[in-house]
């Protein structure tokens, strides 16, 4: 099929246009950026919306800001807190989300360039999204050390510790034990850096979906598409760059609301809502 001239991928700003550059291959470069709002399905809560995000329900840990409990220099002086709510978010019986399948589907398709994730839930590993498509960049449970030898430590000996309420420390040197999250004021893992700028060069659509945007250098992602390379955000509010986006802007199309429920939407128009059915199923 024809492509459409470089210069305008979409002819209008929907996701109707999106859809239809997915299925004539106009899209085969896709890179989807995604947050905390994709796992809220599953039960795990997200950060930053008023009242049911996480940092609104720190109050017990008597934290000097919300934050605190992920950053690094906090973390070594007062350990508990993290370790009281890593009881509460430890990923063990969360399932993958709707969004979750649908970017499984789209490696599948053979248009996924990278996934680049801020969730430390590892649900699109349950997923199945191959590990060299995903970038975890604020890490994850996956892998667990001491952050003062780096020796990797058994994450099932970190766990049965966490859940017993005892601090997790290194039998080598003392030093604390954490999964390999990225904490405020840690470096994001190697991978963000090598893969981020080869990938933006071929990026030919953006998908944005559950994230503030409000963490960089995540959040800087957002701007690192070619010009002419559409955006697309898919999430509850408008965030970031989009929220001042003009309307007959062809670069920018939102869909607000669920993004359970406009994933869904969009794999109909797709005609892939079998298939993504399928991928639900298999859980
Ligand atoms: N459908 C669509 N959007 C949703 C849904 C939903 N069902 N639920 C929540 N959202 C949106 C919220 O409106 C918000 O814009 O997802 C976004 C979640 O934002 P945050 O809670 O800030 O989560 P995230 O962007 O992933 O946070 C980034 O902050 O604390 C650090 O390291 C942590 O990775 C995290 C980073």
């Amino acid at each position: 099929p024809p492509t459409t001239p470089k210069s305008k991928p979409l002819s209008e700003p929907t996701i109707e246009e999106v859809a239809k550059g997915i299925t004539d291959g106009t899209f085969k470069k896709i890179i989807v950026m995604t947050g905390a709002g994709i796992s809220v399905a599953a039960g795990i809560p997200d950060f930053r919306t008023p009242g049911t995000g996480l940092y609104y329900n720190l109050q017990k840990y008597d934290l000097p800001f919300p934050e605190a409990v992920f950053e690094i220099r906090y973390f070594q002086q007062r350990p508990e807190p993290f370790y009281a709510l890593a009881k509460e978010m430890w990923p063990s019986n969360y399932k993958p989300t709707i969004t979750h399948h649908f970017i499984r589907l789209l490696e599948e398709k053979g248009v996924l360039l990278r996934n680049y994730t801020q969730n430390i839930d590892t649900l699109e590993r349950q997923a199945g999204i191959s590990p060299e498509l995903l970038v975890e960049a604020h890490g994850s449970f996956g892998t667990t050390r001491c952050i003062k030898c780096k020796r990797e430590v058994d994450q099932e000996w970190l766990r049965e510790k966490v859940f017993r309420d005892e601090i997790p420390k290194c039998s080598d040197c003392e030093g604390l034990i954490k999964p390999d999250i990225t904490f405020f004021g840690e470096n994001l893992p190697e991978r963000f850096h090598t893969l981020t700028h080869p990938d933006f060069q071929q990026c030919d659509l953006l998908f944005v979906i559950g994230t503030s945007l409000e963490v960089y250098p995540f959040a800087s992602l957002v701007d690192r598409p070619k010009s002419d390379v559409p955006r697309v955000l898919i999430n509850m509010e408008e965030v970031g760059p989009f929220e001042s986006t003009k309307k007959d802007d062809c670069r920018d199309v939102k869909v607000l609301g669920d993004c359970q429920a406009s994933v869904r939407e969009l794999a109909k128009l797709l005609h892939w809502e079998s298939e993504l059915d399928e991928l639900v199923h298999q859980g």
